[in-house]
């Protein structure tokens, strides 16, 4: 059966039917899957109770899979699989004072996944396995149109410029403890341009505000200016997409051209467990 899709939002996103993501995929879908991520950026497969096992085995159609840097976060079954989650491995919702539970309030914060790595993620599978009554939604903004629409002004003060990623600097955020230095050693902090050239030739603006520390080649004062002037850019309303989630909804997101955030919720109290798939990219950030 051919997939349907239809769009969610003028700037970003789809909603695909007539595949069932458990199953073994013929080579004409995962063909159309990969045109209709790359043209919409984010894709939403509705009503897909897959296991760890099939989500990696879906995700790897597009790509190898990132470990995440720290063991606390991955599943012990499957490491592929990284738990966005406010739930310890002790089954209960993390006190939220406790390290863990500061870490899993990251995602409130925006960003592009893996933006910490030389070679950042070129996109993510996201299988929600139990979602909140209030808030909790993903947000979704398309960075293409945010730098095509960019004041003149803008664009000029950001040409040439390089940031700093570093996954020490999410872990400041949160006044967490440095990380395990083993684990530091594989994630050392990373330049990339802040406006990022596709394959295809778009140009898009490559900001991650859980990861980014600083501009290079400004202020202290000057590069946390700027860095907040592109978010508010960037995220402003009619640039994002909203998913509210029901379980077993599938999204998976394009990391190149597309950042998200999730809208913060009582963790203290509701349950939210998603299990994320990282495709790895393949190439450096160029500008
Ligand atoms: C993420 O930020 O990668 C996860 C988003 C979510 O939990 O909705």
């Amino acid at each position: 059966m051919p997939i349907r899709l239809r769009k969610l939002h003028p700037l970003i996103g789809a909603e695909v039917t007539g595949v069932d993501l458990a199953g073994p995929l013929d080579q004409a879908t995962v063909e159309a899957v990969r045109n209709a991520w790359s043209r919409y950026g984010v894709l939403l497969f509705r009503r897909q109770p897959i296991t760890d096992e099939q989500q990696v085995a879906f995700s790897r159609h597009f790509g190898s899979l990132e470990i995440f840097p720290q063991a606390a976060n991955r599943s012990q079954a499957v490491p592929e699989i990284f738990r966005v989650t406010n739930v310890g491995d002790d089954n209960r919702i993390r006190p939220v004072d406790s390290p863990g539970g500061r870490y899993s309030t990251l995602i409130w914060v925006w960003h592009t996944d893996s933006s910490y790595r030389r070679v950042p993620s070129k996109g993510a599978v996201l299988h929600a396995i139990e979602v909140v009554s209030k808030g909790g939604d993903t947000l979704f903004a398309n960075m293409c149109h945010a730098y095509r629409q960019m004041p003149a002004e803008l664009k000029a003060r950001i040409a040439g410029l390089r940031a700093r990623h570093s996954f020490q600097y999410s872990r400041q955020l949160r006044q967490l403890p440095p990380m395990d230095p083993a684990e530091a050693a594989r994630v050392p902090p990373v330049d990339h341009p802040l406006v990022r050239r596709l394959r295809d030739g778009r140009l898009s603006l490559y900001v991650s505000a859980t990861y980014m520390e600083r501009i290079l080649g400004l202020s202290e004062g000057e590069s946390r200016k700027l860095i907040d002037e592109l978010m508010a850019w960037a995220t402003q309303d009619a640039f994002v997409f909203r998913h509210r989630w029901h379980p077993h909804d599938v999204l998976m997101w394009d990391n190149r051209w597309c950042i998200h955030v999730v809208t913060p919720f009582d963790h203290s109290a509701e349950r939210r467990v998603m299990h994320r798939t990282t495709i790895a990219g393949i190439e450096p950030v160029e500008g």
